[in-house]
């Protein structure tokens, strides 16, 4: 759906929404300028003499390696077109209104107007917060309300919220698994996999990024080991090579040795297959996943919240037992808001019947113009798409560039992906228009050619 197609009601709101939102930007441009007058009051020299030494150490290494990250401020909301306050000699000369290609805001609903007027509406009838984890005083109706629209968005028992997806899998393997049990995870998992299968005690088996043979390996050898109950998990979609987990394959060998099957759908919630249901939708295998996290932070409104779906009683235990849930606030309203209106709008046969095809025919554009032009793009018919430039260097003077032109990329090399693979990640949105995706493609080529990555 697009502004023009909000409703009158929302459109009214907005107006007010809008007014405030550009008090409260005068406000924060005040604030800011404080911030950066601040003067400490307490001299960080009170650190220990060894962690300050070791802590200057590691900056200078991460310095070093050409890896330390610099954050570049938004002065505007999160869209397709944004305004950056961009410190650092890289960005000199470049503009700060930028064409923005490495946001998950893949179906663009993180200012879409009926989230935000949600958002404002749940602000005002349900308060800031909840002061309190959910167990305790936490859950209002929105929070139950909200559960069974996830619920019955997947057609699955039941679904806990958490703050955020990393929490979600923080809190669900140790809950689940204990010494008697493996985990067989992908090696490319996400990070918070790999920290939640380090809080649970199961015996641990790493498969090679989508390998099944080596999968198979690793359950035979699960099963050796006597591993009573085994779980398989997956990312839906690997976030750094816009690759779709083989879903079919997963689930047969899950089915054969009896496993169950975990999928972080992450990058897939909200519009990957035909109903945006994601990975498992797309390869149609949703009724043979056990049990799928995923984020409230991507596709479905772009603020925060995670959470589990899939059986009822595995829910309940992990109200129960699940630590990131227990020990951490409530959703807050507003965020509850947002997401269940972002949720009515993928759910609804018109609220985003145009913004799936969008997103679609903007992806099938970005990677046949770059492919015909003789870029090396990894992954599958998915919006994310690395372009592949190996060295890291390179890979950090080619986003600058693309800045200087005003496209919005960034660079990702060692230790985010493996050595000598670095490249660009290019993240199209349905919000961006064809014109602003080809603005993109022909920055590429003009860079590419400059830079003799390509011919
Ligand atoms: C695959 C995957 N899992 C989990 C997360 C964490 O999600 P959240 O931002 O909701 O904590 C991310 C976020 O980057 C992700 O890409």
């Amino acid at each position: 759906m697009s502004f023009a197609a909000a409703t009158s009601t929302t459109k009214a709101a907005l107006r007010i929404c809008s007014a405030n939102a550009v008090r409260g930007h005068r406000f924060l441009i005040q604030q800011r300028s404080s911030f950066s007058t601040f003067t400490p009051l307490f001299a960080s020299s009170r650190l220990p003499k060894a962690l300050e030494a070791r802590i200057e150490k590691d900056i200078e290494g991460i310095k070093e390696a050409g890896t330390f990250k610099h954050e570049r401020i938004i002065t505007s909301p999160q869209r397709s077109s944004i305004s950056v306050n961009m410190p650092g000699k890289s960005s000199a000369g470049a503009p700060d209104q930028v064409i923005n290609f490495c946001a998950n805001n893949y179906l663009g609903l993180a200012d879409h107007p009926d989230v935000v007027y949600r958002a404002h509406q749940y602000l005002d009838t349900w308060g800031n917060g909840l002061s309190s984890v959910r167990f305790i005083c936490g859950t209002q109706s929105i929070h139950k309300e909200l559960e069974d629209q996830i619920s019955k968005f997947y057609g699955y028992e039941d679904t806990i919220l958490y703050a955020s997806c990393f929490d979600a899998n923080a809190g669900i393997f140790e809950v689940l698994l204990n010494e008697n049990d493996a985990i067989i995870s992908d090696s490319l998992n996400h990070a918070s996999i790999i920290d939640g299968v380090r809080l649970c005690k199961a015996k641990r088996f790493r498969y090679n990024n989508c390998d099944m043979a080596d999968l198979e390996a690793k359950l035979k050898e699960a099963d050796q080991a006597g591993a009573k109950v085994k779980m398989i998990a997956t990312d839906g979609v690997f976030s750094m090579d816009g690759k779709i987990a083989p879903l079919p394959q997963i689930c047969d060998l899950a089915e054969k040795y009896d496993a169950l099957v975990f999928v972080d759908d992450c990058h897939a919630t909200g519009f990957l297959g035909p109903n945006g249901k994601g990975s498992g939708e797309y390869w149609g295998v949703m009724d043979r996943i056990h049990v799928v996290n995923s984020t409230l932070g991507k596709a479905l409104g772009g603020a925060s919240g995670g959470y589990t779906t899939g059986n009822a009683n595995l829910v309940s235990l992990l109200r129960n037992k699940s630590r990131p849930y227990l020990f951490s606030n409530s959703l807050a309203p507003s965020v509850v808001g947002a997401a269940a209106a972002a949720l009515d709008l993928v759910a609804s046969p018109d609220g985003t019947a145009n913004l799936l095809p969008q997103l679609r025919e903007n992806t099938q554009f970005f990677r046949k113009t770059l492919t015909d032009a003789g870029f090396t793009l990894k992954g599958d018919d998915h919006p994310i798409v690395p372009v592949m430039l190996g060295d890291a260097r390179l890979a950090s003077q080619f986003a600058d560039e693309m800045l200087q032109r005003g496209i919005y990329v960034i660079g990702f090399s060692y230790p985010v992906v493996p050595k000598g693979q670095a490249r660009i990640r290019v993240q199209l949105s349905a919000a961006h228009s064809m014109d602003q995706v080809k603005q993109a493609t022909d920055a590429f080529i003009e860079v590419g050619k400059k830079l003799k990555v390509i011919n």
